[in-house]
This record gives structure tokens, sequence and C-alpha cells, in this order.
């Protein structure tokens, strides 16, 4: 009889703190993730999807309905991987009441094995209140898009002794409210290790350290279909994007040329010896 795979679960993610590095991507739509499920562990439905997908310039309007849909889309695709959403913004700052009520409809309309949410110390509270009740977290902190007017932009942080002070306090703060894993998003290379080695559940970097737990691209950004900005952490695997117009442009010349379609795309086209 075949093996039936089994899902990679929330436990076997979080087992994975000092072992082999966890592959994390993230995904947004059906064809995607299936084309991920194989290759990764995690597929993060990030709220980036607002920037990579609809074109806004931060993630502050992307919608949970946004989030349930494409969480959707992507449990749809993958098989095998473990799959989290992103809580975005709005929806679980005000209070753990809130973000429990968001955490619930994303779980139990998408069927995703759990959430992610952006802050440190600040949202610890939130992190136990879910988890207690039965809610895998996953934390976020160091570069924060959701809080990119406060920051006043996309930055790096932890190179001030203060700044690194306050994102080790954040990590350690997120451990110890249960998170399963927390996201070093734009954090200096040795901090980002020196934190790793630090807290006990598994760090996911991005522009990070390679001594993280583990790694995650925004898939736009590695498969080269978002072009508008790439961040110098950001490694290209493909060049997707740069297949479009071409594509288009002979897609056209064909229409105006009448060469499209052929015979072979049309129905019922009598047969000439
Ligand atoms: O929304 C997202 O894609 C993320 C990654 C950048 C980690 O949070």
């Amino acid at each position: 009889m075949a093996e039936i795979a089994r899902r990679i679960g929330v436990p076997d993610i979080r087992a994975h703190k000092d072992g082999v590095p966890i592959v994390c991507l993230t995904a947004y739509t059906t064809p995607v993730a299936r084309a991920f499920d194989a290759h990764a562990d995690l597929l993060l439905v990030g709220d980036t999807v607002g920037m990579v997908l609809y074109g806004m310039s931060t993630t502050l309007a992307v919608t949970l309905e946004m989030m349930i849909a494409h969480g959707q889309a992507v449990m749809r695709g993958a098989q095998h991987a473990c799959v989290m959403v992103d809580l975005p913004f709005g929806a679980y700052q005000e209070s753990p009441q809130l973000a429990y009520r968001a955490a619930a409809r994303v779980l139990s309309e998408t069927g995703c094995a759990a959430v992610k949410l952006e802050g440190g110390a600040e949202m610890a509270e939130t992190i136990r209140f879910l988890v207690q009740r039965g809610i895998p977290v996953c934390g976020h902190i160091g570069l924060m898009p959701q809080s990119v007017q406060a920051a006043g932009g996309f930055r790096t942080t932890g190179r001030k002794q203060d700044e690194a002070e306050k994102l080790r306090a954040d990590a350690q703060a997120v451990d110890a409210a249960g998170a399963f894993a927390v996201v070093l998003e734009g954090v200096v290379e040795p901090l980002a290790a020196q934190i790793t080695r630090e807290v006990s559940l598994p760090t996911i970097g991005i522009g990070a350290s390679a001594e993280c737990d583990g790694q995650v691209l925004v898939a736009d950004d590695m498969l080269g279909l978002f072009t508008e900005f790439t961040p110098r952490f950001v490694k290209r695997y493909a060049d997707l994007g740069a297949q479009i117009g071409p594509a288009a442009a002979a897609y056209a010349e064909d229409v105006r040329q009448r060469r499209f379609p052929a015979p072979e795309h049309c129905f019922g086209v009598r047969k000439t010896r």
C-alpha cells in the first residue's frame, strides 16, 4: 500500500532547533504552493502579499480577508509543508482577545497550522494568550514592516547597543511566551547568531545570519518576479519576471499577424489533404 506522507506539523518545525535548518518560503497562490511544497518545510502566507501581488507600497493596508483568501489558496496547493499565515496590521495589536478572534478565523477558515505576528516584549502577553488557547504562534522581531511608519523606513536593526539589548530581550520574551519559532528580519549578523544561541525556540532569518535555525525568502524576490526593490539580503534563484514581457510581445505579434490561433488551437477545423 502506498505510504501517505504526513504533513509537517508545528512540533516538527520546533524540533529543527540546532538541527538541519528550516527551509521556509513565502507563498500566496495555489500553483506556487504546489511547486514549493516538496522542497519547503514551512510555507509562510506573508502579508508581503500586499506589496508583491497587489502593488501596495507597505503591508499596512492588507486585510484579514485577504490573508484568509490567500491562506486558503496556499492550503489547496500544499500537501506536505507546514503552512502559517500572517496576522495583518490592525487585526491583533489592540488586545489578546482581538488577536484570538483573528487567529481563530485564520486557522478555522484556512486549515493552516499557525499564525505569525510582529512584535517582541510588547506582544508577549498576546502570544501567551493565543498559545494557551491552542493557537501556535510564530513571532517576528527586528525589522517589522507593520511598524514601518514608526521606524521611519525598512531599516536593519541591532547595530546600536540599546537596539541590540532590546532585540535580545524581545527574543527572550517571545520565547518565554511560548512561540514555536521567531523570524529575525534585518538583524545584524553577529546579533542574530547570538540571539539564536540564547533562545530555546528556532530562529528563522531573513537578512539575519546563516547561524539562524532556518531561513525564509519572499518567493517573488527569489524568483525575480518582484523587482521594484531588491534588498541586499535577497538571493535571486530565477529571473521569471524577465520572461513575461517577451512572452506578451510574442503573443501580441502572433495575434496581429494572424498566426494565433493556429488550426491546432481551434475546434472543428476541416483537415485538407
Ligand atoms: O510577510 C512576509 O513575507 C514576512 C517575511 C518577510 C518574513 O513576514
